[in-house]
């Protein structure tokens, strides 16, 4: 069990190691040291939906030099999720237009780009969490992932090797959803069943196996469905259909606890923290036991020491390996970092939590449109600060500690602005 448990840490830390070194020797073509990084939420503060706000492509396009190199580095860290880290680095890339090297080609440009777009962050709070205890407790375990996108796929690029979805998962059973002959639609539309071998079914004999745990990756797509199949899975110890004994609960575990979030139509939306709720009162209505379950995402104080970890990746060495003493990274610390949302509940909370050099900036093109401050997690007024000189600025949001303007561009010019960069 020990050498196992080694084995497969050893196998997650190459990997995680692995993508820390791409990033560094993209790093160390591409940008100069900077005392500061930049975290952006993409949901209400870069998208809507699939459109750009706020002037985001110009306020990403100012974070390189007329050369197209990075000059600061910085990441996207958000709760939303369900697609392979590859394929969203490229379709960020389409939406925004971030400039990249010519030089550097078609080929080039998702690679570069992933280098400033993190693994799944939840992923990296998890191994970071529980030190791998949750990728060899599970890597060869039969998993059931749900959300919207490819759960199944996502989960299995991170090493898991026996993940089901749950559309395959139902497909499994007969009758599991006595309402699935009334649905015009299908949860596979849209999947591109010829790009990945997990899209076709099915390939584990769910029917007989238990579940050992459930993931919920992204926003779940058929809530009534999923509820009916969670409660099943969890309440019969991983396996629908058998008495209610006493077994224990399967372990949950979701991505993210938003409640609302801001996509493309004007009003917020539910987010998986509804859902959760859903979940959950639905459970513990019908079971002896309360639900149990595992947060992860943003507000998580994890996320943004991982994101932290991974701007620090961004940055060349400082000096070479032969100089450095055991322990050290050779990676210089950040005076600041700005965590650009629009959720006080997730980006204000989450930063505030994580402490220095943590550094809120909140906007008002998504959840948070408050003319004031917010109330629990609060932040300065735009008008008020905006108005103010580059020093009196500096006075003024040192002993705030966080602040509030309209859109992520503004955001960019007060930090470039505050950073004394042109
Ligand atoms: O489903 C997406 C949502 O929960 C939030 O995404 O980018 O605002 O963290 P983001
Ligand atoms: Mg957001």
């Amino acid at each position: 069990m020990i050498k196992r448990t080694l084995a497969a840490t050893l196998r997650f830390r190459r990997r995680f190691v692995a993508l820390v070194k791409i990033n560094l020797e993209i790093s160390v073509i591409t940008i100069h040291r900077s005392s500061f990084g930049i975290a952006f939420d993409i949901d209400g503060v870069i998208l809507r939906g699939k459109d750009p706000i706020g002037g985001s492509p110009q306020a990403l396009r100012r974070l390189y030099g007329d050369s197209g190199n990075l000059n600061v580095p910085f990441l996207f860290l958000t709760n939303g999720g369900g697609i392979p880290e590859s394929r969203r680095a490229s379709e960020l890339s389409e939406l925004l237009g971030v400039k990249i090297l010519p030089s550097q080609g078609n080929a080039a440009r998702a690679d570069k780009l992933k280098g400033a777009i993190p693994k799944e962050k939840w992923f990296i709070d998890l191994v970071d969490l529980f030190d791998f205890q949750i990728c060899y407790l599970y890597e060869n375990q039969l998993i059931v992932a749900t959300g919207k996108g490819e759960p199944a796929v996502v989960m299995s690029e991170y090493g898991f090797k026996k993940v089901v979805s749950l559309d395959e998962y139902a497909s499994c059973f007969e009758n599991i959803d006595p309402l699935a002959q009334y649905k015009k639609w299908t949860t596979k539309q849209g999947l591109d069943t010829s790009s990945h071998p997990l899209n076709t079914v099915p390939r584990f004999d769910v029917s007989s196996e238990t579940v050992k745990a459930v993931f919920v990756v992204s926003d779940p797509v058929d809530w009534g469905r999923d509820i009916q199949i969670l409660c099943d899975v969890l309440r019969c110890g991983g396996l629908p259909g058998q008495e209610n004994g006493h077994q224990p609960q399967p372990p949950l575990y979701f991505a993210a606890d938003d409640l609302e979030y801001q996509a493309a139509f004007p009003s917020k939306r539910l987010g998986m923290g509804a859902f959760r709720i859903a979940l959950e009162s639905v459970f513990n209505r019908i079971h002896y036991n309360p639900l149990e379950y595992v947060c992860f995402g943003k507000p998580n104080p994890f996320v943004f020491k991982n994101a932290e970890a991974m701007l620090k990746q961004l940055q060349p060495s400082y000096y070479s390996d032969i100089f450095k003493e055991p322990g050290d990274s050779g990676l210089p610390s950040f005076k600041t970092l700005y965590m650009i949302g629009d959720n006080p509940s997730v980006d204000v909370k989450g930063a505030q939590q994580a402490g220095h050099p943590w550094f809120s900036i909140l906007t008002r093109t998504g959840v948070f449109r408050g003319k004031h401050n917010h109330a629990e997690f609060p932040a300065d007024l735009a008008s008020q600060t905006m108005k103010l000189s580059a020093c009196c600025k500096l006075i003024f949001i040192n002993m705030m500690g966080s602040h509030v303007i309209d859109t992520v561009e503004e955001a960019v010019d007060y930090i470039l602005g505050r950073e004394c960069i042109s």
